[in-house]
């Protein structure tokens, strides 16, 4: 059994894609297992994506993830965090395969709805920066 982390970002909260996207992980077998909606402040969304500090979007990205409120989720479930990647689709949505939530949704690769842990290592960090065990069920 392995956990992820999940955001459904600006663009999909205000696209109002909150239910569609929990039912399309909820459908997958998936069990969320933490769930909250937050409005990131600058240093929470930088400090979370810390990773792509050096990358020429990262400014954007920030600014972009600090627009409106988000919803962020810990799934549960067997290959969890690759089967989460596999749903959201690519992160450019030109490549995104179809049917995937990026496919259908996403507007561009920063503007793309939804995240998704890309490791188990990353997934147990980006859990912990949001949620504490005992907010877990
Ligand atoms: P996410 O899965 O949240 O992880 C990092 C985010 O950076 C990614 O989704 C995109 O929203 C964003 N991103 C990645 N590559 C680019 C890019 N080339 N241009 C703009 N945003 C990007």
């Amino acid at each position: 059994m392995q956990r992820t982390l999940s955001i459904i970002k600006p663009d999909g909260v205000s696209k109002k894609l909150i239910g569609e996207v929990i039912k399309i992980f909820e459908t997958a077998g998936f069990r969320i297992v933490a769930m909250k909606m937050k409005q990131l402040s600058r240093a929470e969304a930088e400090g979370f994506y810390y990773v792509h500090k050096e990358r020429p979007f990262f400014g954007e990205l920030v600014e972009f993830m600090i627009s409106g409120p988000v919803v962020i989720m810990v799934l549960e479930g067997n290959d969890v965090v690759l089967g989460n990647r596999e749903i959201m689709g690519a992160t450019d949505p030109a490549e995104a395969a179809q049917g995937t939530i990026r496919a259908r949704w996403a507007d561009s690769k920063q503007n793309n709805i939804v995240h998704g842990s890309d490791s188990v290592k990353n997934a147990e960090f980006e859990i912990a920066y949001f949620f504490s065990g005992i907010e877990m069920y």
